[in-house]
């Protein structure tokens, strides 16, 4: 994969360290190839050994990716330790790891279930922003987007745990706007409908047809390389 940035693209006028959570599969493992080909730096993590090594032995330095459970503190504060060393601070902060629970009447979900759920979708994210965002806060610059959903906004029958995390995150993001910095921003994003492992365990095969992954992050890249301070608080739609 080339690192060279394409300059005649103006989103892509800048290099920025775009730093993804649940980069193994589905929206994450695409944003990684299309910021890769944009030459953009990206540092990454997912839980899944294996695909963390063949990102790190397709993409190679100056990009990075890591084993690191976003549900578990210690292991983002180390990360977070380690990558501001090596890369500094990211210019784009995506919390876009997250697990949705499988269909089923809010009743008939399993405690554990319900508490990975939040576990990751919620907790997660706060652990990232905990770890990397006093850099950013320091350094006065960053931007910060938050994996929604339309499920953040409205609602659907089975889905419950998912959408008490996805209305959180929209809350957490727009209540951490008004902490950032000028120069600064924080926003939920709902990316769309994409049919990825996660579209497929909630919509079976109906999930075949929205557009892939690939397909999407060529219209999403460019989307949140566009996003700026002056979008700090707005919940956003990929369009
Ligand atoms: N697809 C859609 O239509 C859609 C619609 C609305 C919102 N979204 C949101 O978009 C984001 C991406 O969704 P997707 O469809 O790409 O989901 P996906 O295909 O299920 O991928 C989820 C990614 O998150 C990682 N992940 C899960 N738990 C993790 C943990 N504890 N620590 C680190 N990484 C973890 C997974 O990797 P490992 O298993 O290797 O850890 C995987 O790479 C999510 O926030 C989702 O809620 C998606």
């Amino acid at each position: 994969m080339s690192n060279i940035l394409k300059t005649s693209d103006p989103t892509s006028a800048q290099q920025r360290r775009v730093l993804i959570t649940g980069v193994t599969r589905g929206l994450g493992r695409a944003m990684v190839d299309e910021f890769v080909r944009l030459g953009h730096v990206v540092i990454g993590c997912g839980r899944s050994a294996r695909i963390i090594d063949q990102l790190n032995a397709g993409c190679g330095a100056p990009h990075r990716f890591d084993v690191v459970d976003v549900a578990r503190d210690a292991e983002v504060q180390a990360w977070a330790t380690e990558v501001i060393k090596s890369h500094g601070t990211p210019d784009l902060l995506l919390n876009n790891a997250a697990l949705i629970n499988r269909n089923a009447a809010l009743w008939r979900v399993p405690a554990g279930e319900f508490d990975a759920v939040i576990d990751v979708n919620i907790k997660g994210v706060a652990n990232l922003i905990r770890h990397f965002v006093p850099a950013m806060v320091k350094a006065q610059r960053g931007i910060i987007v938050n994996f929604s959903s339309g499920w953040g906004r409205a609602t659907d029958a089975e889905v419950a745990p998912y959408c008490a995390t996805k209305w959180a995150i929209e809350g957490l993001s727009r209540a951490l706007a008004q902490e950032l910095p000028g120069g600064m921003a924080a926003v939920p994003l709902n990316p769309g409908i994409i049919d990825t492992e996660m579209l497929r365990g909630a919509f079976g095969d109906a999930a075949g047809s929205y557009p892939t992954a690939q397909k999407w992050a060529k219209q999403a890249v460019p989307f949140l390389l566009r996003i700026g301070p002056k979008d700090s608080g707005r919940p956003l739609t990929v369009s």
